[in-house]
């Protein structure tokens, strides 16, 4: 009887111990996740934003990437995608075509067809999207997790 006992309680030692040990084990699996969570390929996808020759030389078009304006620039070597969000404040920034440079009226930021900072207080460029060219079409190429020209 005392042997069935012992035998007993040797085993739901065993089991709670195994338990604890799993638990443990599942714990740490769980917070190393945590502190290094695997990374993950960026996928892409190209959208469509202009045809060639629908924007002049030196002309913009205005469209929407993931709910934000951007322009489409027409300039002597091609086209260029920018985000239009002034990298200052927010605001948004506008083509001007008879000076060639992009302008915030918020603080008088200035940039350049490139979209560097020519003057004012923005701090950085204004983001670029990837163009490419395809049987006459523009694209821009854009992650996944970013919505379209016409979300
Ligand atoms: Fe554009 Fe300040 S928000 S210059």
């Amino acid at each position: 009887m005392a042997e069935t006992q012992e035998k007993q309680s040797r085993g739901q030692f065993l089991a709670t111990f195994g338990i604890f040990f799993i638990s443990i084990v599942l714990f740490a699996k769980n917070i190393f996740a945590y502190i290094f969570p695997a990374k993950k390929e960026k996928t892409y996808h190209k959208y469509l934003v202009a045809k060639v020759g629908e924007i002049p030389v030196g002309k913009a078009k205005k469209i929407t990437i993931s709910k934000k304006p951007a322009f489409v620039v027409h300039l002597e070597d091609g086209y260029k995608v920018f985000s239009s969000v002034c990298t200052h404040l927010g605001c948004i920034v506008r083509w001007e075509e008879n000076k060639n440079r992009f302008y915030c009226p918020c603080h008088q930021g200035v940039f350049s067809t490139t979209g560097e900072i020519v003057s004012g207080p923005p701090p950085r460029a204004l983001d670029k999207y990837e163009v490419k060219m395809e049987r006459n079409l523009v694209f821009i190429i854009v992650e996944d997790k970013m919505e379209g020209p016409w979300a």
